[in-house]
């Protein structure tokens, strides 16, 4: 760990100062866009009206023989496109492959001042991240970049859960981490072949009575775990937890479930695959519009955030009050950024 005085100089001469806060921004999802097709490129334009955060995928299910036109693919949609407050990331190779150098040294040099995240895949720990901090921070510097570049790490590996509290705490050009559940399970053995998702054998079974069986099993999530483990690390350092890809695009029942069990625990998005996902996670990612409508009615009875009420036969105190806080205050920013939003809340 950087002693105090270091932790906010830049890397480089002539690279922008890091952040102190992260930007405040609505990310509930990020929407994988594979650059070296060019028929999605083209529907870049009007994607980036309808999501969160735009990311052009050089990574994984982007095929060896396609990683150069890939890289190119995104040069050339983050040049082509004006994507507003809506973000622009890159998912880049991992930092062991052949591609990794050449997408940071290329992306950055041709976009890097629209480029707001890069998110790095298979993050061991800390140490991954300050080699990527100090390149980007070099990358910044020589190609006169204004705002400094972010940095979102990639939580599958078995080290990388490890080190979690460590990836979090490491840079303030850390935005966040997602949970990369494919990876993770083969990196940990797991035996589940699914992207995300619960098992039907993961359960807990009732205990044996009298009558002949079945006896009623229940099914366990897999990931909560992880997810607790990350959304402390990442809560606790100041950056956002997300979930990450959920697999089966057949399923949009056990995806919506998925991702509100992470809504819930702290998360604030998750990654899109397809065009259906889009919908589930701008649906579960802003909060429900009957809990924001009491939440508001807990800050009014509490001006000053002190003291006990009863609303409804429920009593609130000083720690209700930071709960409803963080839904009506996550909820005035989903409404800044989706008029949709602003109707159903009413602000
Ligand atoms: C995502 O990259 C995953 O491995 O699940
Ligand atoms: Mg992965």
């Amino acid at each position: 760990m950087k002693l105090p005085n270091q932790f906010y100089r830049p890397l480089a001469i002539g690279a922008p100062a890091p952040l102190r806060e992260l930007p405040v921004k609505v990310e509930r999802m990020i929407h994988f866009v594979p650059p070296h097709l060019e028929k999605l490129r083209a529907k870049v334009p009007e994607l980036a009206k309808q999501v969160d955060v735009v990311l052009g995928n050089l990574e994984d299910a982007i095929p060896a023989d396609a990683k150069e036109a890939a890289r190119a693919g995104f040069i050339e949609m983050a040049k082509a496109g004006d994507f507003g407050s809506t973000g622009l990331w890159t998912r880049m190779n991992a930092l062991n492959s052949p591609w990794a150098l050449d997408d940071m040294i290329e992306i950055v040099g041709a976009v890097g001042d629209k480029l707001d995240v890069v998110m790095l895949p298979k993050v061991e720990g800390p140490w991954d991240i300050a080699y990527l901090d100090q390149l980007l921070a070099q990358l910044e510097a020589r190609n006169g970049v204004k705002k400094p570049i972010l940095i979102h790490a990639i939580l599958e590996t078995a080290e990388g859960v490890k080190n979690v509290d460590a990836i979090a705490s490491c840079s303030p050009r850390m935005h966040g981490i997602s949970l990369g559940p494919a990876d993770l399970a083969a990196s940990r053995a797991m035996k589940t072949t699914r992207v995300g998702g619960g098992h039907p054998d993961y359960k807990v079974i009732a205990d044996a009575g009298e009558e002949p069986a079945p006896r009623p099993t229940y099914q366990q999530d897999l990931w909560h775990y992880t997810i607790a483990k990350m959304v402390d690390a990442c809560a606790s350092a100041g950056i956002k937890a997300f979930y990450g890809p959920f697999g089966d695009f057949s399923d949009p029942t056990a995806c919506e479930a998925q991702f509100r069990n992470a809504f819930l625990l702290g998360c604030a998005g998750a990654w899109s695959l397809h065009p259906s996902q889009i919908v589930i996670a701008k649906k579960v990612f802003s909060p429900d519009a009957a809990e924001v409508a009491f939440a508001r009615r807990v800050l009014e009875a509490m001006p000053d955030g002190t003291g006990a009420v009863m609303i409804d036969g429920r009593m609130q105190d000083d720690a209700t009050w930071k709960q409803a806080k963080v839904i009506v205050d996550l909820a005035k920013q989903v409404a800044a950024t989706d008029s949709d939003y602003a109707k159903i809340y009413g602000f």
